[in-house]
């Protein structure tokens, strides 16, 4: 079996950003318009007026200040509340494609590699912008990558398990080199009209590479082990698929963007998460005092903080668990690798870490890495 090693990473981060007050200005002044033109409804006790969002809820319950997005006026229209993102031409790189061939090219960079290195690409996402060919064999051949690409979607959790599908294929030798892509324009397929979740999201793409750790001697990390777990679940769901066109083509339903059962995540997913770390830091023999920084999924601070206590077995130290969804709000997959990303370059050789994802299926993935 060869050894694995992440040897670079990648984030694009768009340039617009959404302020807290921002959303919630636009989010109100649509209510109040939504309430005027059914207020006859409404005083019949029909329909439930719509309540005003609040910028300090927003950060009280999940630790957001702000989130990029790949548009912003499609969203702040109070008459639209939705990207305008109109869809790109047969002949015109996907969004998804542009937005992670951006990352990866900063992933190579970062590791001194060229494309031509790369023998798997691997698109790995929440949704893809369109069912084929596959975003990531159009990545492939943008960036002039060599072997073979496919997506995958396991939603929250799509970049740590195609992590694991990397590094499989590296350990067994069917491949050298692998980029696995996380493109997120999470702003498309979140209800910016539901109070309940308009905060949640925002866009951004990031790449990490995987190689044969095989006669390398630049700065990287070790893959020491990977493990992923899913369990069935329906508190986070979306209904969107092929079979709407035929079916459901003039409805506006409300499940055909992300659905979620908050309350029920936040209590369900906690003890999953926490009890997948420990059994692969036993399977693996890594003590939890051993690792010496977590990067999370990021999707809300008070479970971050939670589990991050529950693994350490005491509340982490400033920069051990470093969040940035205060800046880029939960960005699906990508969440975690931009923690990563971020706040790993600091590590001195031999300190261990642990990546760790998860959401909707449900599902788990974590990556247990040592710098090298
Ligand atoms: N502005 C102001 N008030 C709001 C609001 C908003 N935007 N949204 C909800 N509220 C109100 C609710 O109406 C409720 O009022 P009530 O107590 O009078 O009924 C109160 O705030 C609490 O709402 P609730 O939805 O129960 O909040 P919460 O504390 O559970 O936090 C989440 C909501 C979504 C932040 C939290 O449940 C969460 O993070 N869950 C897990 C998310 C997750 O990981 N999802 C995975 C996606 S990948």
């Amino acid at each position: 079996m060869n050894n694995v090693a992440i040897t670079g990473t990648g984030v694009f981060t768009p340039s617009l950003v959404i302020t807290n007050a921002e959303l919630v200005a636009a989010f109100n002044t649509y209510a109040d318009m939504w309430n005027a033109e059914n207020a006859r409804a409404i005083a019949a006790g029909q329909v439930a007026a719509k309540d005003h969002s609040s910028a300090d809820f927003i950060y009280s319950a999940s630790g957001i200040k702000q989130r990029y997005v790949l548009d912003k006026s499609g969203i702040l229209d109070p008459g639209r509340m939705f990207p305008n993102l109109p869809a790109r031409r047969d002949t015109e790189p996907s969004y998804m494609a542009e937005i992670g061939v951006d990352a990866a090219q900063k992933a190579l960079s970062a590791a001194g590699r060229r494309a031509g290195d790369v023998d798997l690409v691997i698109c790995a996402a929440s949704n893809m912008e369109r069912a084929y060919p596959a975003i990531s064999v159009e990545i492939q051949k943008l960036l002039g990558a060599g072997g073979f690409a496919f997506d995958m979607n396991v939603a929250c959790s799509s970049a740590t398990f195609g992590i694991q599908a990397a590094a499989d294929m590296i350990r067994t030798g069917s491949i050298r080199a692998a980029l696995v892509i996380n493109p997120e324009i999470c702003s498309a397929h979140l209800e910016w009209r539901d109070r309940d979740c308009h905060f949640i999201f925002g866009d951004v793409a990031t790449a990490t590479l995987l190689e044969r750790d095989e006669g390398l001697s630049q700065p990287r990390f070790k893959v020491l082990s990977t493990r992923c777990a899913t369990q069935f679940s329906n508190n986070i769901r979306n209904n969107n698929g092929y079979m709407r066109r035929s079916h459901d083509q003039m409805e506006d339903r409300r499940d055909m963007q992300f659905m979620q059962n908050g309350r029920k995540v936040f209590k369900e997913v906690l003890p999953l998460v926490s009890q997948h770390i420990a059994d692969h830091l036993a399977e693996t023999g890594v003590a939890a005092s051993d690792l010496r920084r977590l990067w999370l999924h990021q999707a809300n601070k008070t479970m971050n903080d939670f589990i991050g206590k529950k693994v350490l077995g005491r509340v982490p130290a400033p920069g051990e668990q470093p969040n940035i969804l205060q800046d880029y709000a939960n960005t699906s997959s990508a969440g975690s690798i931009i923690a990563f990303s971020k706040h790993s370059d600091d590590l001195p050789v031999g300190d261990k870490g642990l990546i760790c994802s998860f959401g909707a299926g449900y599902s788990v993935g974590s990556v247990i890495v040592e710098r090298a």
